[in-house]
């Protein structure tokens, strides 16, 4: 294995691993699940001419217009969240309110987004008071195992797999083959329990999808693992991400009040619920925007990429093997002087002075063709949920800054003395 930490180097291996496909992480047991049970392939499968015949379907997620057209439903599904931040919170005895584990309270918010772009449907996890049903909670649970499962392969080179089903395996295997059924059930309209289906004229990804995969030769079943991969990737992540913009939000106050004053500018508003943000609104929002990329710079949540090369190459001097498993350390640069200037303070302003960012100093949805195609949905979710959260609430949090902790994303270390404090904007 080799560590990688300038851009110079990252920009190499990109390039060289363009037109190969090969991504390297240890992925390898979501290729088997498929192939011991003849179900059709993920997105991250290492498989390269079953992923280029799938890649085209995500790659609808990078389309602008999707995103704009999306935007006021991911404003009213943000605004829905914080509504909800009493009901899943703990007050405390100053009358604000802290959520005991916020990660597991924004995973509602990421999932109930994935689920109406993917199914056009909603489970109601961000509506107050509303109970899930049994059969959509089961979809949940598979998917959280599923992430479960295969951040863990990515963390370890144990291939024991291969030769015995292991118990890690076995849930890998559950989980996708029940997942597989729930998303089959609700494209034939037969869940068990009925769900809302968005009425927003907006099509979901599995209709758009068809068209696209009839061009490719595709199944049906292609299109739920597709449609499956893109739930898996798209929760965690995102709600890591909003963890860390949170954190950043709440150790500067007086960068919420400049996100807030913009905000009210923008919408024109003061008081009453903040309306759906629509997409010209969202482009006036360049500071919060310009802060939410200075927070992910510093603190990204996805902090390493991977990548394999099928032939010997020369980094910096040293000569790397083929099949050499390649990690593009984002994070090191992201926090290296060299390449930001006074790299632990996040500067909504960064961008306006440093106008020539690197790109392959900015890695944190990968770059080259197997990077993410949901950076643009997770971006759109991470502004609409600052904008909604700066709207109605305060921000406090005793400490100064916060660690990060992994293992594999990071999000972070919550202890006592550091749990953020949301202050009613009303109660001041
Ligand atoms: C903040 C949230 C997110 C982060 C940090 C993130 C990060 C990443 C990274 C680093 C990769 C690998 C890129 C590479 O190797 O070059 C990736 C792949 C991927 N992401 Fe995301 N992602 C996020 C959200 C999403 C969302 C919301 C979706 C779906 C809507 C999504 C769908 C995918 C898919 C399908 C892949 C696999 C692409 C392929 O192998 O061709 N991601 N993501």
């Amino acid at each position: 294995m080799v560590v990688v930490t300038d851009p110079d180097s990252i920009e190499f291996v990109i390039r060289k691993a363009m037109n190969n496909g090969g991504k390297g992480p240890n992925l390898d047991i979501v290729d088997q699940v498929s192939n011991d049970n003849h179900l059709p392939h993920s997105i991250a499968t290492q498989e390269v001419e079953k992923w280029k015949k799938t890649r085209p379907l995500v790659n609808v997620l990078l389309h602008p217009s999707l995103i704009n057209n999306l935007s006021p439903r991911i404003s009213s599904i943000a605004q829905e969240w914080v509504m909800k931040i009493q009901e899943l919170g703990r007050k405390q005895g100053d009358g604000s309110w802290v959520l005991p584990n916020m990660k597991s309270a924004l995973n509602l918010y990421t999932m109930e987004n994935i689920i109406a772009l993917s199914l056009g449907k909603r489970f109601g996890l961000t509506t107050p008071k509303k109970q899930v049903p049994e059969d959509a909670q089961q979809y949940i649970n598979d998917v959280e195992e599923m992430v479960a499962r295969i951040s863990s392969a990515l963390l370890s080179s144990n291939t024991l797999y291969k030769y015995v089903k292991t118990p890690s395996y076995r849930k890998l295997e559950q989980a996708t083959k029940s997942a597989m059924n729930y998303a089959r059930r609700i494209r034939q309209g037969q869940m068990i329990t009925p769900l809302e289906t968005l009425d927003d004229g907006l099509q979901n990804l599995a209709t758009v999808y068809t068209d696209l995969a009839k061009k490719n030769g595709l199944s049906e079943d292609d299109i739920l693992a597709v449609d499956i991969g893109v739930v898996v990737s798209g929760v965690d992540t995102t709600s890591a991400m909003c963890m860390v913009v949170l954190y950043e939000l709440a150790i500067n106050p007086s960068l919420q009040e400049e996100l807030y004053q913009e905000l009210c500018t923008v919408m024109n508003v003061k008081s009453g619920p903040l309306p759906p943000i629509q997409p010209h609104q969202l482009k006036q929002l360049t500071t919060l925007k310009n802060f939410v990329k200075d927070a992910i710079r510093k603190s990204p949540s996805a902090a390493l990429n991977m990548r394999k090369l099928f032939e010997d190459v020369e980094i910096q001097g040293y000569h790397i093997p083929k099949n050499t498993e390649i990690i593009l350390n984002n994070f090191g640069v992201n926090r290296d002087e060299k390449y930001f200037e006074n790299p632990l303070q996040v500067d909504p302003h960064r961008f306006d002075k440093e106008t020539k960012v690197n790109e392959y100093s900015m890695l944190m949805f990968g770059l080259g063709e197997r990077a993410c195609p949901g950076k643009r949905v997770a971006m759109a979710e991470v502004y609409m949920l600052v904008a909604n959260v700066v709207y109605e609430y305060h921000l406090q949090c005793d400490a100064k800054d916060y660690e990060l902790k992994g293992p594999g994303l990071l999000v972070p270390q919550v202890n006592e003395t550091n749990q953020i404090k949301f202050v009613s904007r009303e109660s001041k």
